[in-house]
């Protein structure tokens, strides 16, 4: 199979997305800090799409991960410092999604919850703004978790995983180049890609702690990269690249 050319996929109507309920983003940190810096551009896009959903409707919770900031802390940390332990690390990859999340919620500051969620037990009540921003919590997990947290407390209908990851393989394409892009698979089955240890800073599509509870609380995660028609494809129930990983 060739797999430089994209993999479309049609979904049934079980997989439609309603602006009944709110959809959760995590919106990976590698697209607003990569490690050239700041995307302003895609920041723009993003800024103006999300925009265009919620005057058509569409509410959105979105969570953003530290990206090369999370990164450069943690591996320029371990350099200097020598051992540091995982809860430091975590630490520093929170920082740095908080550190996103109120960059997020500037540029959405007369649209969004004037609170970022940071604490994860202070439940937001009576919400009247169509779009809440959210940082990374405590260690253990990434803002994968923390997604999957923010879809069972206020009744999201599915998490969208966008990132630099466009699709779940059947293994680590970097390491097995004959790896074949898969379209849609159950928590069960992903749980045996991805495996179930948390390290530090980890890049897969769905981190291994997120999973377990995904699986528990039957939520289905969109895996869709970050190109945004792609993304507007997904809310508008049409073809898109990526993967739907759902409970079985
Ligand atoms: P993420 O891993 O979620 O951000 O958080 P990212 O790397 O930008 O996301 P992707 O890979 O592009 O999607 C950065 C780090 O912050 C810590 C973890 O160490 C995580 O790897 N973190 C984040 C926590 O410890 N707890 C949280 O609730 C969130």
């Amino acid at each position: 199979m060739d797999i430089s050319q994209p993999i479309v996929q049609t979904y049934d109507k079980s997989f439609g997305l309603s602006k009944d309920k709110p959809l959760v983003i995590s919106l990976g940190g590698s697209l607003v800090i990569p490690n050239s810096g700041m995307d302003t551009k895609f920041l723009a896009q993003f800024n103006n799409f999300i925009r265009q959903k919620i005057a058509q409707g569409w509410r959105f919770f979105i969570v953003v991960g530290g990206g090369a900031t999370a990164r450069h802390y943690i591996e320029e940390a371990q350099k200097i410092a020598g051992h540091i332990t995982d809860w430091d690390l975590d630490f520093l990859g929170i920082h740095a999604t908080r550190l996103n999340a109120h960059l997020m919620r500037t540029i959405f500051q007369d649209v969004a919850h004037p609170r970022i969620i940071a604490n994860y037990e202070k439940k937001i009540t009576q919400l009247k703004q169509p779009l809440v921003i959210a940082a990374g919590w405590k260690p253990g997990f990434s803002t994968d978790y923390d997604a999957v947290i923010l879809a069972r407390d206020y009744g999201a209908q599915a998490v969208i995983n966008m990132s630099n990851i466009t699709q779940v393989f059947e293994k680590d394409p970097k390491k097995f180049p004959d790896a074949r892009p898969l379209h849609n698979l159950t928590w069960e089955e992903f749980e045996k890609i991805v495996g179930n240890k948390w390290s530090p800073g980890s890049n897969l599509p769905f981190d291994p702690v997120a999973t377990k509870l995904a699986k528990e609380l039957k939520i289905s995660v969109y895996v869709v990269g970050s190109d945004l028609n792609n993304l507007e494809n997904v809310i508008a129930g049409k073809i898109f690249l990526g993967t739907v990983i759902s409970p079985s």
